[in-house]
């Protein structure tokens, strides 16, 4: 009798190893696994303000060292940017030593890093920062410095680990379609076995013309956290313009493509540079955060102006942008007057609606109704992001009129009434100068959702 029972018990145990054997192959294998931005990463990146300056002996506040990063890091905690999510300081190109060490390792130059990137990462620790560092899969680094060829791939990613290095941005310039195949994967790969959890931002798709058939997205989200599709960023309008032209243009393509853990990114936030008045500032954060893109600055937050600093800490666009559904946004309408409309779905059942003036004139007074945005049978609030303060839509088919600046927009965070009589009742209120929060607690409806251009 005990026999049998045993026996019987064993045959179980053993038939559910074989389930769970099976279950464990159908599964996709999954190179990378590192449970990491979740929401959209951000922080601040050297290159598009600091580029590849190491003329450290005449130009020593400016130039790619330790310094610069050590001063970023202070201005990154001390001037509240930490506490709105700015938590990745990240050292672009021209960071290292022209040549590797004596063991093939990558070293910083010596001069403008004394004290070595292991340094630089346990001061970004202990403020609570991550630190993030660029390589290039191929001979060497767009601007020259030494690149990663397919042997030295697990040494580098070992040595990033070593450095306790939280995130790489690995380039692909000078490899070719080959390299770039195995290259890109096996570093996921690679970080993955040092077993620290390093985020992981490809910039593979963007050497590939960035869509479909020649980028597989799908593989894609499953070895990287973040890639860079497109041309990179210039301190201008136009080139905002640009890019947010192609993202929205191949919006099919690339607006599935992203979600929690795996993010289009359409490149740094200039704001606070040269290029960019205050409308086109506002524009800029707008859209990026009706892209769930990165919210990378590149800028000196040494030197901001009170202007930029503001857009760039709005609570409420930095909510809509890190809104836990992780659902990018698309553009729902071109109008002939030159105005675009964008909107992202939230979570509570909330929505996000940017209206973009494409004019040159003057301010333009825009007249919608959400029924004609294709909202359906509620009663809404919208809030108005960059004016703080509320306008109320009692139905989908009330007119309302927004005035949108040359090359500047009005962004609404749109949220149903019902949440709010919930709010009330649960003591809470959707105010954005507290708290990016409101009460319901319902999935989007999906009937509120515009038609999608
Ligand atoms: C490429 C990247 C940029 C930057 C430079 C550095 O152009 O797209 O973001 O990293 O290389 O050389």
């Amino acid at each position: 009798m005990m026999r049998s029972i045993t026996s019987a018990r064993a045959g179980k145990s053993q038939m559910l190893w074989k389930v769970i054997l099976l279950l464990m192959l159908a599964l996709p294998t999954l190179a990378l696994d590192n449970g990491l931005m979740r929401t959209p990463p951000m922080g601040w990146m050297s290159w598009e303000r600091f580029r590849c300056n190491t003329d450290c002996r005449t130009d020593p506040k400016n130039c790619i060292s330790e310094a610069l990063f050590v001063d970023m890091a202070d201005r990154l905690v001390e001037d509240g940017w930490l506490k709105l999510g700015y938590k990745y300081l990240i050292i672009d190109d021209c960071w290292s030593f022209m040549s590797r060490d004596n063991k093939g390792r990558l070293m910083p130059d010596p001069i403008r890093f004394p004290n070595g990137i292991h340094k630089l990462a346990r001061y970004a620790h202990d403020r609570e920062l991550k630190l993030g560092i660029h390589a290039n899969m191929g001979k060497q680094t767009c601007a020259g410095y030494p690149g990663t060829m397919l042997d030295q791939i697990e040494k580098d990613a070992q040595t990033f680990a070593d450095w306790e290095v939280d995130m790489l941005k690995f380039d692909g310039c000078y490899s070719n379609v080959n390299e770039q195949q195995k290259g890109f994967p096996l570093m996921s790969k690679a970080l993955n076995a040092t077993g620290r959890p390093i985020a992981y931002s490809c910039s593979w798709p963007a050497y590939r013309g960035g869509l479909p058939p020649s980028v597989n997205y799908t593989f894609l989200g499953e070895i990287c956290n973040l890639w860079r599709n497109y041309d990179d960023i210039e301190d201008s309008w136009e080139s905002v313009l640009r890019i947010v032209d192609w993202f929205f243009q191949n919006q099919d393509d690339l607006q599935p493509v992203s979600g929690p853990g795996h993010w289009n990114d359409p490149d740094m936030l200039i704001i606070g540079n040269f290029g960019l008045n205050l409308e086109q500032s506002q524009a800029q954060m707008a859209l990026w955060a009706i892209m769930a893109a990165p919210l990378i600055m590149s800028n000196d937050l040494r030197t901001l102006t009170g202007e930029a600093r503001n857009i760039l800490q709005n609570k409420a666009a930095i909510a809509i942008n890190q809104d836990p559904l992780g659902i990018q946004g698309r553009r729902i309408l071109q109008d002939e007057g030159h105005i675009e409309v964008f909107w992202r779905p939230l979570s509570k059942s909330a929505s996000a609606l940017v209206f973009l003036s494409r004019r040159t004139d003057m301010p333009y007074r825009y007249h919608s109704t959400l029924s004609l945005l294709n909202y359906t049978s509620d009663s809404y609030t919208a809030y108005d992001v960059f004016k703080d303060e509320t306008v109320s839509l009692p139905s989908v088919n009330t007119h309302f009129t927004v005035t949108i600046n040359p090359s500047g927009v009005v962004m609404w965070y749109v949220y149903p009434d019902k949440s709010l009589e919930h709010a009330k009742e649960t003591g809470g209120h959707p105010n954005f100068q507290r708290k990016y929060a409101h009460a319901s607690q319902q999935r989007p409806k999906h009937n509120m959702a515009p038609i999608l251009l």
